[in-house]
């Protein structure tokens, strides 16, 4: 985030502040249950938003040297990430083009060459095919022309995306808008990968961006956890096209409210929320960047994969040494797992009883309106239903 910005933020939090008033939506805004609970309306997100947006992947920390490579079933097929050994990124189908079986079979390494282990064809790290065993015996094959099905993908900001058909780079440049600019701010392409996991969790993918999404509940259900370090019931949120940015403030806020004058650096006392539509929140918080990433199960409302992956700066950095990098991961996996994800399991049961046929975001949910307010405009309206 630039500095412009951040000041013009830091003047509106002060305004509010010193009012003793806290963003809100005009109206109450409700959601209908089936949207949690629906197999029809999670293929018709998967047929939406999901295959005509800008995906991320992950972070492209999670292969920074040529060779480095991953591969995850996150996004409704076998994948792997790999970078060649001049630097560029490509993404390919992890399905060997011989008889198809799963050519990388390790979630993350360096390869020059990946070899699949049914018959030993051997692929390099752009997935074109180098080497067939006993080659003779496919005397039509022209290897030249044989690769696994690639993906087009794109690198910026420190982020793979998946791209939709047709997409260039210069497209996803645009659709995010302003944000383009603020995400280039934070250089996101020079930190390192701390840890990476993806978790399989039986609620609706959309209950992980939700999470992210207000600090309504975080007096109540992170009371012991995060709760007393931020400011509860306070999101002051923009939008970017299709994306959500949510600025929270931590509690050394209020020294400055105190005294009626915008902090210096409003980042020093604020965590900020990106949800990047439609599957991924970026959480800027410190030193430390956590990228979140859900995608359904195929047409399950009620399973999802989500990857997070934690980022920081070089750990040669001796300054930043003394971060317990190891003591964040666990009070971020205690928050996420223990009370959000917990309570999301609850609520996604609460959605399929038949109790409820809406539920309700408060005026004071702002960011939350506005994904849902997009995903109703893409997946809901859309023509093809
Ligand atoms: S299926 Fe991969 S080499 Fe045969
Ligand atoms: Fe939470």
């Amino acid at each position: 985030m630039r500095a412009a910005e951040r000041q013009r933020l830091a003047m509106e939090i002060n305004s509010l502040l010193s009012s003793n008033t806290i963003p809100m939506c005009s109206h109450t805004m409700e959601n209908p249950v089936a949207n949690y609970a629906d197999p029809h309306h999670t293929q018709r997100e998967l047929d939406t938003v999901f295959a005509s947006f800008p995906r991320v992947l992950g972070p492209a920390a999670l292969i920074p040297e040529p060779g480095d490579y991953f591969s995850d079933d996150m996004n409704g097929a076998p994948l792997v990430l790999s970078r060649d050994l001049q630097g560029v990124v490509h993404g390919f189908y992890n399905v060997c083009v011989h008889r198809g079986a799963r050519v990388v079979t390790e979630a993350r390494g360096n390869r020059r060459l990946h070899t699949c282990p049914f018959h030993g064809w051997a692929y390099d790290p752009t997935g074109s095919l180098r080497a067939v065993p006993t080659a003779d015996a496919f005397p039509d094959l022209d290897l030249s022309r044989q690769q696994l099905k690639p993906i087009e993908v794109a690198e910026r900001h420190g982020l793979i995306w998946w791209l939709p058909d047709g997409w260039d780079e210069a497209q996803l440049t645009n659709s995010l808008g302003a944000l383009d600019d603020e995400l280039a701010a934070y250089s996101l392409e020079h930190l390192t990968l701390f840890r990476t996991e993806i978790l399989e969790q039986p609620i609706n993918w959309k209950f992980v961006m939700d999470g992210f999404l207000e600090t309504y509940h975080f007096k109540f259900l992170h009371r012991d956890t995060i709760g007393p370090f931020v400011r509860s019931n306070f999101g002051l949120t923009d939008t970017f096209q299709t994306h959500t940015r949510m600025v929270v403030l931590r509690a050394s806020y209020d020294e400055h409210v105190l005294h009626a004058e915008p902090p210096q650096d409003l980042l020093s006392h604020a965590a900020v929320m990106y949800q990047l539509f439609p599957n991924t929140v970026l959480v800027w918080q410190g030193p430390q960047i956590e990228v979140w990433t859900a995608y359904p199960h195929a047409a399950s409302p009620n399973q999802c994969d989500v990857r997070v992956s934690v980022l920081i700066p070089d750990p040669n950095d001796e300054q930043q040494q003394r971060v317990d990098w190891e003591r964040n991961w666990q009070v971020l996996m205690d928050t996420v797992l223990n009370e959000d994800f917990a309570v999301s399991r609850q609520a996604q049961a609460g959605m399929t009883s038949g109790a409820l046929t809406h539920f309700v975001y408060g005026r004071n949910e702002p960011a939350l309106q506005a994904f849902h307010r997009n995903l109703a405009q893409h997946v809901l309206l859309s023509r093809h239903y």
